[in-house]
């Protein structure tokens, strides 16, 4: 197992959700701050580990709402296995197949505008992360001023469409940084991806349900995502 993949994640569970049928052999592509990103099983997708549902969550709200400009979501595997058990703050790991993206770095252009919306959003070229409620409503009145760009537009207008539910509904903070805006390659679009932190939402059964199975990856699709997210590409293009 690769020493990247142990430094943010270790442990029994961890094995056994990296050794299932669907990681196993897949190569690691890229990691984050509490995430690993995986090969998918086709040639224009990837396979999202995480600690964090949030950013699932945004890409499954994007979809049923049919909003672009968020990474897509093919498969949502849902929390898979209880990663650390605490009685009041349980973790997990969540799990979803999710459109191959380009980093931001790979389009100059995008990255220099994507950098002039965030300073104008923000104050900061590299952007911001938002925890408390009077810096998310700043924030959302500031959406409106932020210029706009043929390529940024649609990420924009998601968080527009988006975030006003995640500041009412939810306590996730808002992390409008740089490392999460990357690119579409077959548009060469600025995508957002994952703008949210921190959600935990597993119902009282499920946790049973992984209590009792260890780990439970099923092509489970919860009855109120479409039936759309099932479908998956078949080339690469939007
Ligand atoms: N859909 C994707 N396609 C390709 N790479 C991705 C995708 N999602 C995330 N990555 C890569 O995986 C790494 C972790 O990303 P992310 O999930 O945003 O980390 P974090 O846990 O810090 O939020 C980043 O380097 C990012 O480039
Ligand atoms: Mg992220």
């Amino acid at each position: 197992m690769h020493i990247v993949e142990q430094q943010i994640f270790s442990g029994d569970v961890f094995k056994q959700v990296r050794t299932s049928s669907l990681l196993n052999g897949k190569a690691l592509l890229a990691s984050g701050g509490f995430s690993l990103t995986f090969e998918g099983s086709t040639p224009v997708s990837v396979y999202h580990l995480s600690i964090d549902n949030a950013g699932h969550d945004f890409s499954v709200k994007a979809k049923q709402h049919a909003i672009d400009g968020v990474a897509k979501i093919f498969r949502n595997y849902g929390a898979v296995a209880i990663y650390q058990h605490d009685p009041f703050y349980p973790d997990y790991l969540w799990l979803a197949e999710m459109e191959m993206l380009h980093p931001l770095s790979s389009s100059p252009a995008a990255y220099r505008e994507i950098q002039d919306v965030l300073r104008s959003l923000t104050g900061s070229p590299e952007g911001l992360i938002y925890s408390t409620l009077t810096e998310k409503c700043k924030l959302l009145a500031n959406l409106n001023r932020a210029p706009v760009y043929p390529r940024t537009m649609r990420s924009i207008q998601a968080l527009r469409k988006l975030l006003f539910k995640y500041v009412t509904n939810t306590s996730c903070d808002i992390d409008l940084r740089l490392k999460n805006f990357m690119i579409r390659p077959c548009t060469g679009e600025v995508i957002l991806n994952g703008p949210v932190n921190w959600l935990c939402d597993v119902t009282p059964d499920w946790h049973a349900s992984l209590m009792a199975s260890g780990v439970l990856i099923e092509d489970w699709v919860h009855p109120k995502f479409s039936a759309e997210i099932l479908q998956f590409p078949t080339e690469r293009c939007c």
